[in-house]
């Protein structure tokens, strides 16, 4: 006989890149495109995930289907996440989140000056302010430029994280825009998997995959 599915389980998708605003035209921000985030999205809608997706600003068009809030800092991000956190299943922190924002927002257009200093301050660490949280499977992201396993360790373990996806920026590996990829993954109990030259949107579907699995069971 089958076997019975239950109800469908609710996964929250961030992406895109926060920008924290410098003055009424400016900000600051990174390259990340928003495309593995939103491919993260359609695939979980695809096998029949109920997807929030809170998306920082991008050029994508908006995947349909899903419950969508747009936010532009990380503030607005974290308030959306911790609104919509307690009726899901899961998290994917597919976005990157400026860690700094400008002390203050200037209300009128900084003028051209001969040189001028930036003061930041540090943003809120979302996924670290989650914490654990009884059955709830969390999944992080991890960009970095070297000693990537031993760092991406350290945030497995700091964010509670069931799952880390480690980018590497090197000259030859490029995380950000088009192409093919190499990516790693990282799990609470030390195994490591690498994944050689693969685009966004299969890489997407190996996350769910994984997802499925860390969630007990097929949709
Ligand atoms: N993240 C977050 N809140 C932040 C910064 C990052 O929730 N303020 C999340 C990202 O979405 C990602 C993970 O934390 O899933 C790791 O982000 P990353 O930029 O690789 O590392 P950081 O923790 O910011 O540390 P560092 O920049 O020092 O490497």
């Amino acid at each position: 006989m089958k076997k019975k599915s239950g109800p469908a389980k609710r996964v929250l998708v961030t992406a895109g890149a926060t920008i924290e605003p410098l003055d009424p035209v400016r900000f600051i921000s990174n390259f990340s495109t928003g495309t593995l985030g939103y491919e993260i999205a359609k695939s979980c809608k695809k096998r029949n995930f109920k997807v929030n997706l809170i998306t920082a600003p991008t050029q994508l068009p908006a995947p349909r289907g899903l419950d969508l809030t747009r936010v532009r800092t990380a503030i607005e991000m974290e308030k959306a996440v911790f609104k919509q956190i307690k009726k899901c299943d899961a998290i994917i922190m597919a976005a990157a989140v400026c860690d700094f924002k400008p002390c203050v927002k200037r209300d009128e257009k900084i003028k051209k000056r001969g040189a001028i200093t930036l003061k930041l301050v540090k943003n809120p660490d979302i996924l670290e302010r989650i914490g654990e949280r009884k059955g709830l499977v969390k999944i992080g992201f991890s960009l970095e430029s070297n000693n990537a396993v031993r760092n991406s360790e350290k945030k497995l373990r700091k964010k509670k994280l069931d799952l880390v996806v480690i980018n590497v920026k090197t000259k030859a590996n490029d995380p950000f825009g088009p192409g093919e990829k190499d990516f790693m993954l990282l799990y609470k109990n030390g195994r490591l998997e690498k994944v050689k030259g693969i685009n966004k949107k299969r890489m997407a579907n190996i996350i769910v995959d994984k997802l499925e699995r860390l969630l007990g069971g097929r949709q």
